[in-house]
């Protein structure tokens, strides 16, 4: 049996096996001593990948030995190369993962719709993984994640760096201290206008691929298209549907997350989009999504509602925000949790800002000190305290936030949600939407 035949079956075998066969780490990846390094690929080294790279090799117990990029260009596998020159390098991750046996961790920072596709065949050999957010393109490839990283007890993390600042747990520990009480409502939001292209059809026609960049390795399990200059790699890829997640894909695992994590939601109930319908291939930049989780001990009713707004200069409507004084600023993006005693508003990115019994006055608290989100995935790998943002809390978040994506095409539509049979009870017309067919040759 082929390498590749067995990823394939590792991928189709998740959802039946499930975590049930759960394996203890040292069946599948090495157990590293106290003077051993842990030795590192990274699969995307540019654009955020520079910085998720850099970021894990600040970790003196790190070893950078492989690179990987479809642009060899400077600011994409150049610049990494250089730093790292003891590093092979690879243009197919297929083939760094072909001569992997001296990895022991893969950091994943493609754009959304590799993730999954690079991360489950590393997994298959027993790496642990740090992938960027969203943690994939489907919400299936998210649910898949989950059971990979369950099955083969890898230390994982998802790249919401955001999650380790001192704001964002500043705020979940006040959440936790029950100083707003138990939570009856949340809204959150992203005002910022995208530069990605959006509301647009694909432009006729081709333009000559640049020398540094393999394209049909960039679209790798996506449907294959010509290239176009300055519509998809790099960055612009957010705004197409077969490769980016739009933006609530964009932001929704950052802004969502200390709303997640405070609450410890699981999967939602229900979920309804309002969203202007959207063109065949691109997303929107406008859309509103009222999702409706099950209650938590966090929370102070049997279930509690989650509104996601994204739109340029969008703020939650006056009415929903009435527990907050007047002079009460809310930032361009971030979230709202009215609780019983109390509101808290977190900003994305700054500290938290607390109100009281709906008085004009912030009220102060105990800062919670950040950690360093790359170097905790590097020391859990190392077997040390486990990551914050493992498959097993950041495939959830990135379901939910995948789920919306799915409501955005369905405006008005309310979607149930069966998260076990991942199913969309009495709406099967959304059910294509949670998973997609994979281009011939690639997992
Ligand atoms: N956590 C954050 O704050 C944050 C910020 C920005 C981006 N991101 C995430 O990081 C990921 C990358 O985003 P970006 O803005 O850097 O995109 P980008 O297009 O600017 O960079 C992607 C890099 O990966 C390379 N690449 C593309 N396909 C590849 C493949 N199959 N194999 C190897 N290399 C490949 C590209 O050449 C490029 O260097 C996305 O998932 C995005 O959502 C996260």
């Amino acid at each position: 049996m082929t390498r590749k035949t067995s990823r394939r079956r590792f991928v189709q075998q998740l959802g039946l096996a499930g975590a049930a066969i759960a394996l203890p780490a040292a069946s599948y990846s090495r157990v590293l001593g106290a003077n051993e390094k842990l030795r590192v690929a990274s699969v995307g080294t540019g654009g955020k990948g520079w910085s998720d790279l850099q970021g894990v090799a600040a970790s003196p117990a790190v070893e950078v030995v492989a690179l990987c990029n479809i642009d060899s260009s400077a600011p994409h596998l150049g610049r990494a190369a250089e730093t790292y020159p003891a590093a092979r390098t690879y243009a197919d991750y297929r083939k760094l993962l072909d001569k992997s046996d001296d990895i022991d961790g893969v950091i994943v920072s493609t754009p959304d719709f590799m993730h999954a596709p690079v991360s489950l065949s590393a997994m298959d050999l027993g790496k642990h993984i740090f992938c960027q957010k969203p943690l994939t393109h489907t919400v299936k490839e998210a649910r898949d994640m989950k059971l990979a990283a369950d099955k083969k007890n890898l230390v994982t993390q998802m790249g919401n760096q955001i999650q380790s600042h001192s704001a964002y747990r500043t705020a979940v520990a006040l959440v936790h201290a029950g100083k707003i009480g138990k939570v009856k409502e949340v809204h959150s939001w992203q005002s910022g206008q995208p530069t990605w292209p959006r509301n647009i059809d694909r432009p006729a026609g081709s333009d000559p691929v640049p020398t540094t960049v393999a394209w049909d390795l960039w679209q790798g399990v996506a449907p294959h298209r010509p290239y176009k200059s300055g519509l998809y790699h790099p960055f612009n890829w957010r705004g197409w549907q077969d490769y980016g997640t739009g933006q609530l894909g964009d932001f929704g695992c950052h802004i969502l997350d200390p709303v997640f994590k405070s609450l410890e939601l699981t999967a939602p109930l229900e979920l309804t989009a309002e969203a202007p319908p959207i063109k065949p291939e691109t997303w929107t930049d406008k859309a509103t999504v009222y999702y409706l989780f099950p209650g938590t001990s966090r929370t102070a009713g049997d279930t509690i509602k989650v509104t996601w707004y994204d739109a340029a200069g969008v703020r939650p409507p006056a009415e929903a925000v009435t527990t907050l004084p007047k002079s009460a600023e809310l930032p361009g993006a971030g979230s709202i949790l009215i609780g019983e005693k109390g509101t808290l508003i977190i900003p994305h990115v700054a500290m938290p800002k607390l109100y009281l019994n709906g008085e004009e006055t912030e009220a102060k608290y105990d800062v919670v000190d950040g950690v360093d989100h790359y170097v905790q995935w590097a020391d859990a790998c190392r077997g040390a305290d486990a990551t914050t943002s493992a498959f097993d809390y950041s495939g959830p978040l990135t379901e939910t936030v995948l789920l919306g994506t799915v409501g955005i095409r369905f405006p008005g539509q309310k979607l149930k949600w069966d998260a076990e049979k991942m199913t969309i009870p009495g709406f099967s017309q959304a059910e294509p939407y949670l998973t997609k067919e994979y281009a011939k040759g690639w997992i």
